[in-house]
């Protein structure tokens, strides 16, 4: 308690954000101003992405400089900016979250905020409370913070109100019923409404109370149809009964339609189905509206929750421009600051110690203790040593620049394990 008490003092805040006090109302008074100044073609862009790889961050919104818009940064991840050098790994949330110390969670909501910030990011990809966690082999738990949906609601509102305080857009993901990562794109997840209200929603419901600028809807399908094209999660849940009033982005290549629109998202990430010009909305979009499929004022919903997000959190004043390139190895500077001294203290606090009262283990004078687990060991084939992390080999962190010196790490690592 004493040295996260310590921490928030000790972190820098800009001024002029940290008094921030989130008004959609004026947010969209601005939006609608900018909407205004905007050609057909020119609101289709702000709804579609560039392309995977086609700017430096993994998700790309073109700038519009008729309207002095600089355009859009979506970068990775719950535990930091990914891609980039100068950076934090911080603990991964389920990690936070056994901290149990609200302190902490804000603290690291707002040291993740200014290196996303740092780096120019407009909308960092985080927080995570989907999947929830409610199957222990789920793969992917560990970037939420509790598969207690209350817990993790208060994880999702200290992290998300921590980084907008530091002017950064927060993305609630992954939206909803994303709970397992084998065959995530294809799985459906068949959740009744009680379920769905007093489980899976309850710490969305939070972020949204939290006024979180952005939502990320998901891979998979709920009840067989895709959640980022899906009426009853995106219209009558999130937009309806939750009611927010930013912006819904899609997963990256998440499955939807042009009807996607109509139904509820909007914008599609990264824009092309990873790199094949195929652009699912785009000129498509173009057409549908054309046609009338989709009409104009809902086009124009989806551009002003674009640019309310924007406004809410102050983008539109003197915000950083993006310093660094996922893809050429340019990490940009140092934005680490103190928050390694954060990090420590999370990592300390959320040790989970069991004390062994009137011998309620059942432990005898044991001569040796075991810590089990793959993330007890170094990977044997050298720490770093797999592809964008994409493996379960020891401890994980994040993907970051230069790469050339992983590769350099990865060839002095003894592949041995230090078990
Ligand atoms: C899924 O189906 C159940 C049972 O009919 C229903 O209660 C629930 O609201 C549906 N959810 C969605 C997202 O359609
Ligand atoms: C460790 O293993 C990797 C992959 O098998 C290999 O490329 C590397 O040279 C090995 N490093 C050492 C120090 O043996």
């Amino acid at each position: 308690m004493l040295s996260s008490t310590l921490l928030l003092t000790a972190l820098t805040v800009p001024a002029a954000f940290a008094q921030s006090n989130l008004d959609w109302d004026a947010a969209y008074t601005k939006a609608t101003t900018m909407l205004g100044k905007l050609t057909l073609q020119q609101k289709i862009n702000m709804v579609t992405g560039v392309g995977w790889q086609k700017g430096p961050c993994v998700g790309n919104i073109a700038a519009i400089s008729s309207a002095g818009f600089p355009g859009l940064c979506l970068q990775d991840g719950p535990v930091g900016v990914r891609y980039a050098s100068g950076v934090t790994a911080f603990p991964a949330a389920i990690h936070l979250g056994a901290t149990w110390d609200k302190d902490l969670m804000r603290a690291q909501g707002v040291a993740m905020g200014e290196e996303f910030r740092g780096k120019g990011v407009n909308i960092a990809l985080a927080p995570v409370s989907g999947a929830l966690g409610k199957i222990p082999q789920a793969g992917r738990n560990w970037e939420g913070y509790s598969n207690d949906p209350y817990h993790a609601g208060v994880g999702m509102t200290e992290v998300i109100t921590g980084m907008q305080s530091v002017g950064v857009q927060a993305c609630a993901k992954h939206y909803i019923g994303n709970e397992q990562e084998r065959n995530r794109e294809t799985m459906s997840s068949n959740i009744d409404d009680r379920t769905m209200h007093e489980l899976y929603l309850w710490p969305f419901a939070d972020a949204a109370k939290a006024n979180v600028a952005t939502f990320m809807c998901s891979y998979n399908r709920l009840n067989s149809s895709w959640a980022c094209d899906n009426d009853y999660a995106l219209n009558t849940l999130l937009k309806g009964e939750l009611g927010f009033r930013g912006q819904v982005l899609s997963d990256w290549n998440a499955k939807t339609t042009t009807g996607g629109a109509t139904r509820g998202l909007d914008m599609t990430m990264p824009g092309d189905n990873f790199g094949d010009n195929n652009f699912v909305w785009g000129q498509n979009l173009l057409n549908a509206v054309n046609q009338g499929s989709v009409s104009t004022s809902r086009l124009d919903d989806m551009v002003k929750r674009i640019f309310a997000s924007w406004y809410l959190v102050g983008q539109d004043q003197s915000y950083p421009s993006v310093s660094f390139n996922s893809w050429n190895n340019n990490g940009g500077g140092d934005v680490s600051g103190n928050h390694k001294q954060h990090a420590r203290t999370v990592a300390g606090d959320g040790i989970v110690l069991l004390k062994n009262v009137n011998n309620a283990l059942p432990l005898k004078r044991p001569a040796s203790l075991a810590i089990i687990g793959r993330d007890a060991i170094n990977n044997p084939a050298g720490i770093n040593s797999c592809t964008d992390r994409a493996c379960n080999d020891g401890t994980l962190a994040m993907v970051s620049w230069p790469r050339n010196q992983l590769q350099l790490l990865r060839a002095q690592t003894p592949n041995k394990s230090n078990s």
